[in-house]
């Protein structure tokens, strides 16, 4: 768990980076229609609640810096015994006041007001420019005056690059809920029948064990489906002699995690899938273990192309030089996407990649990133040897970067031939 003094640090860390006479406001996330009368499963903003830690929707946390002190202010919503029948409980002004450590909270309904007032002598008016367009249309309404709009979210992002032990423990919670799942249905693979019943076995793990969201929708692609990138269908039946492509991963208390695994429908590679299997692995592995301290993402980028196709040169996949295929980009028709991006509260967290002036920011110690190289060959490539046509294979694992070098917070989820093929239940 986050405790409020984690929240109350990160805001006054967050205030000393705001410009003087600013005020900043950040807005929770809204319920969504899914179709009539239906909405989504509410998630609530990132950025919002890593400032916040509140959970509930129509709530705004505003910063106001006048010199160098700050006052945070919360708006919540405000109990209503009817709304809370249909919806549910609201904590309300009186219990927020207790329990979080800002200096006041209002509710909602007073937010116009107030808004007006806070802006009188401002001259910066911070906001997340990510926002849907209702809620910048009340900041247009009352900050005419404001000469500069300050876009917050990535001055946020950075300071979600670096991950507290607190969010660490909660990402490796979450990593353990995933690997549940993921060995669940590598025992299930043989008996089933049908990605969705993968999918649902998944899905039953991840929430029989607390995480009730997933991090993202999970991707059960089965033979060619592997090689279209976001295939969600999940509703083909499996036949034997392919590979699954398992990419799933829990969200547990708002952190995500994040894992692929590529498994034999019938519980076994054929030769072909072992030796493109296998490429896959050791490049991972390599890549994973350049991770250190002040090296670049990108590093590990063009390092892991370079190996990718150095090994379908050798199975004949690509033809030519290693330098020639990656300055042509003959390779990223079979591994399009990069290396791997950060991971936290979001899945792909919303933390910069380059610094403002443009430089790459580097890996550093507390930063938590995914390394998942590829390959993807269509079944209707004929330029490539027909034993791999078809066959989409993707491993993912979430590293944490240590002062010496890194952490694999997945390594416990099983991923060597030798182990998938053995796992019975
Ligand atoms: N599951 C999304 C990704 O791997 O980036
Ligand atoms: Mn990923
Ligand atoms: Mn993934």
């Amino acid at each position: 768990m986050i405790s409020e003094k984690e929240y109350r640090r990160r805001r006054d860390k967050l205030a000393l980076v705001l410009p003087k006479q600013s005020v900043t406001v950040l807005f929770s996330g809204t319920h969504k229609t899914r179709s009539n009368d239906t909405d989504y499963p509410f998630r609530q903003d990132s950025n919002f609640y890593y400032m916040s830690g509140f959970k509930e929707d129509n709530a705004i946390l505003v910063f106001i810096k006048q010199k160098k002190k700050y006052q945070a202010i919360l708006f919540v919503n405000k109990k209503d015994k009817t709304a809370e029948m249909w919806n549910g409980k609201r904590l309300g002004v009186k219990k927020a006041t207790k329990r979080f450590l800002v200096d006041h909270v209002y509710t909602k309904d007073e937010f116009e007001k107030r808004f007006k007032e806070y802006l009188v002598e401002k001259s910066i008016l911070c906001f997340d420019f990510g926002l849907d367009y209702s809620k910048v249309k009340i900041l247009k309404r009352y900050s005419k005056n404001i000469a500069t709009h300050k876009d917050i979210s990535p001055t946020i992002g950075t300071m979600r690059l670096i991950k507290s032990n607190a969010e660490i423990a909660l990402i490796k919670k979450a990593i353990t809920i995933t690997k549940k799942a993921h060995h669940k249905v590598m025992k299930l693979n043989k008996v089933s029948k049908n990605e969705y019943q993968l999918l649902a076995n998944l899905e039953y793990t991840f929430k029989s064990n607390g995480a009730y969201n997933d991090a993202y929708t999970s991707i059960v692609a089965s033979g060619n489906n592997a090689n279209t990138l976001h295939y969600i269908d999940n509703n083909k039946p499996l036949y034997k002699g392919d590979l699954i492509l398992i990419d799933a991963g829990a969200e547990y208390e708002y952190y995500a995690s994040d894992i692929t695994r590529t498994i034999p429908v019938n519980g076994k590679f054929t030769v072909a899938q072992g030796e493109l299997y296998e490429l896959v692995l050791s490049v991972e592995k390599k890549i994973i273990k350049m991770i250190k301290p002040n090296i670049l993402r990108s590093t590990l980028h063009k390092k892991s192309e370079e190996l990718l196709v150095e090994g379908m040169i050798r199975l004949g996949i690509l033809s030519g030089n290693v330098k020639n295929i990656i300055k042509k980009k003959k390779h990223k028709l079979y591994y399009p996407h990069g290396i791997g991006h950060w991971m936290g509260l979001d899945v792909h967290d919303t933390s910069p990649y380059k610094y403002a002036q443009g430089k790459e920011i580097p890996l550093q110690e507390g930063m938590v990133l995914t390394i998942e190289p590829a390959i993807y060959i269509d079944e209707n490539d004929t330029s490539v040897p027909k034993k791999y046509r078809g066959l989409g294979i993707r491993i993912e694992d979430d590293i944490l970067v240590t002062k010496d070098g890194y952490e694999n917070m997945s390594k416990g989820i099983i991923k060597e031939i030798y182990d998938i093929e053995n796992m019975h239940s």
